[in-house]
């Protein structure tokens, strides 16, 4: 406790200093949110790294977040507390993959999930992220579109939309190991709970959602519903927010397994030694950056 309070007091003197903000996802520790400027989803965070005046970004999330912050702050440093923070979803789409199905499919527009490389939103026409992503799809001209990387949100979207989806085969490690029996277990343990859940579950474990959505319309949700117990199927770090809207009212996590190892890469200590060191910073190459931003900026005016 003692060592958190040293680390504290030297990252409040060094976020001075260099007249930075940090922004910290959902799924961060706790000792993270904590110091945060900003606590959101990776839409509300893109959204802050686009309108911020400071001059540093510390961007504490995973590494496609950091990218994104980046391209759309590219006169701005941004900094992330570990490089080795990436995102598994994120890696399973990559340029040579989507240029043939692009060539496959030469009508579709390419609607991508902000989990992914630089490089391939480089490649795409707009991106989406799970608080938006029926809209964006819904937005665009085409009747098909190819639909990068995950394939459970990529489900979900499709039930709510004519468009014709080409879907890839991604998905989230940590979302799709929850299965439908995890959450029956729960719902017969705690019968009066309802079960919120995020789109990057499998479809068979968000059909039996009371209510589904990204991570903060799941925060949302739980703050303004009128329910005093919820079964919990997104990762856990969401928890620090969910507590801290509604001390009166008590979450179960679906499995102790909702925890996403590399968002966990990330801790008090790195966050500070990236502000005294200024390393590592993110860095994407100007001609990739500039193609990515068209679509980073294509959904952030999707109304
Ligand atoms: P959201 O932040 O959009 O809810 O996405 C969840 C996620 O897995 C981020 O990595
Ligand atoms: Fe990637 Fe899933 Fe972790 Fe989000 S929770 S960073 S999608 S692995």
């Amino acid at each position: 406790a003692e060592q958190n309070r040293q680390l504290r007091d030297r990252l409040m003197e060094l976020k001075k200093e260099r007249n930075a903000i940090i922004l910290a996802h959902y799924y961060q520790r706790d000792e993270i949110q904590e110091v945060a400027d900003f606590r959101g989803d990776s839409f509300l965070l893109a959204q802050k790294a686009a309108q911020t005046d400071a001059d540093v970004i510390v961007f504490c999330g995973v590494h496609f977040m950091g990218e994104s912050a980046k391209i759309l702050a590219p006169n701005k440093t941004v900094l992330i507390p570990d490089e080795r923070a990436g995102c598994p979803m994120a890696d399973m789409v990559n340029v040579d993959g989507l240029r043939k199905l692009k060539a496959q499919h030469p009508n579709a527009t390419v609607v991508t999930y902000i989990n992914s490389s630089a490089e391939v939103k480089a490649e795409t026409d707009i991106c989406c992220t799970s608080a938006n992503a029926v809209k964006v799809v819904n937005s665009v001209e085409s009747d098909e579109v190819i639909w990068v990387p995950d394939k459970n949100l990529g489900h979900y979207v499709q039930q709510q939309t004519d468009k014709k989806m080409i879907i890839w085969e991604g998905y989230c490690n940590t979302h799709d190991m929850l299965t439908v029996k995890d959450v029956e277990e729960m719902k017969a343990k705690y019968p009066n709970a309802q079960f919120v859940v995020h789109p990057e579950c499998r479809p068979e474990v968000v059909a039996l959602g009371d209510f589904v959505g990204s991570t903060t319309a799941i925060i949302k949700y739980c703050r303004e519903s009128d329910h005093k117990e919820f079964i919990v199927g997104t990762e856990d770090g969401t928890g620090y927010q969910l507590r801290m809207d509604s001390p009166d009212k008590t979450f179960h996590f679906a499995t102790k397994y909702l925890v996403c190892p590399n968002m966990k890469v990330n801790n008090l200590k790195k966050l500070v030694k990236c502000l005294e060191t200024m390393q590592p910073q993110v860095y994407v190459p100007p001609h990739v950056a500039d193609k990515a931003r068209l679509s980073l900026e294509r959904m952030l005016q999707v109304k």
